[in-house]
């Protein structure tokens, strides 16, 4: 009786009941490990499938899409979509739908946290503590620099970059700069008092730099030793989009010599290896790429996944579509 079922492969290890939603409309396949599929692997699993639903790591180019004509929808649970060939799926009549809205807010907070705790030394002092090596206080142990009242700029000032501005904004009293190819209207910038400055001028004045950009070619090491290099000596950087923004060897030189303060960083070029030379730093927090990692939000990622995945199939609409297909 399943025999007629469109098949769907759910290519990353999701919440089960998630999953379960897409059983009465399909014969699904799904990956138990925590890990990704090669992309041999995953070419190999979608043999015979309509319907994929990916993550981050899942690479959908024009190969995976040569090898595997039957697939008809990719829908990512990511927000981030540079890990699909886009114009390649649209050409092949593929569908694509990524999860935007739903990890704004929590991935605001944690870029926020990581910005705290890059400006506030949290980790490197709880290392210090953990080995044990705290045997008397000191004036200036672990002086960081200040949150509130400095100067946040932001680079990429979509939803998220937002929703940082406005923590800091309204939270902790920052002034807020931004560069965005595209300016905010008025009515987005006043409540929060955000000023579009050039590229440069933001490296030129921000104490807490955050970056929030997509990753595209244009984008590919934005950050690099010159735009470093023009940072204050005093500012933090912290990255909570793609690691391919930031020349991770300028930046790693650049803090080794101090001439910034510390960087914050959840995201890598080639995560999950992480640099050796970022690792052997002090001045830099250094998480997994878990920004929209809270319960609910995950969750919710994966929920409109789901959706898009059985709207794409079933003749519905799919909520957040990347691209156009005429049925
Ligand atoms: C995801 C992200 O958790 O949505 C994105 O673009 O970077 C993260 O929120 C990750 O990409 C899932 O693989």
């Amino acid at each position: 009786m399943s025999n007629n079922k469109l098949k769907v492969l759910v290519a990353r290890k999701t919440f089960p009941d998630i999953v379960d939603r897409l059983r009465p409309h399909f014969e699904v396949e799904t990956n138990e490990g925590e890990g990704a599929w090669s992309q041999p692997e995953l070419i190999a699993r979608l043999a015979g499938k309509a319907g994929v639903y990916i993550a981050g790591s899942e690479k959908i180019d024009a190969t995976l899409l040569d090898a595997c004509p039957e697939l008809r929808a990719i829908c990512t649970m990511a927000v981030g979509y540079n890990n699909i060939d886009v114009p390649a799926c649209t050409a092949r009549g593929v569908l694509v739908t990524n999860a935007p809205d739903v990890l704004t807010e929590t991935t605001a907070d944690f870029g926020f946290a990581l910005m705290m705790a890059t400006a506030r030394r949290i980790t490197e002092s709880e290392h210090f503590l953990r080995r044990g090596d705290w045997k008397q206080w000191a004036v200036t142990m672990f002086a960081g620099t200040d949150i509130h009242g400095a100067t946040l700029g932001i680079l990429g000032m979509g939803r998220i970059g937002q929703a940082i501005a406005k923590r800091g904004a309204l939270g902790f009293g920052m002034k807020v700069i931004y560069h965005n190819r595209s300016r905010l209207s008025v009515d987005q910038e006043a409540p929060i008092g955000a000023r579009w400055v050039e590229k440069d001028a933001l490296l030129q004045q921000a104490d807490h730099l955050v970056l929030v950009l997509p990753y595209s070619p244009a984008s590919h090491h934005i950050i690099g030793a010159p735009e470093l290099a023009l940072m204050k000596p005093t500012a933090t950087l912290t990255n909570i989009a793609r690691g391919g923004i930031v020349d991770e060897v300028a930046l790693a030189d650049t803090l080794a010599g101090g001439r910034i303060a510390a960087a914050g960083l959840d995201v890598f070029e080639g995560e999950p290896t992480v640099n050796p030379a970022l690792l052997a730093l002090s001045n830099v927090v250094l998480t997994p790429h878990i920004a929209s990692s809270s319960i609910p939000t995950r969750r919710a990622m994966s929920s409109l996944a789901v959706d898009n995945l059985i709207a794409a199939l079933t003749g519905g609409t799919p909520l957040t579509p990347l691209n156009l297909i005429p049925s």
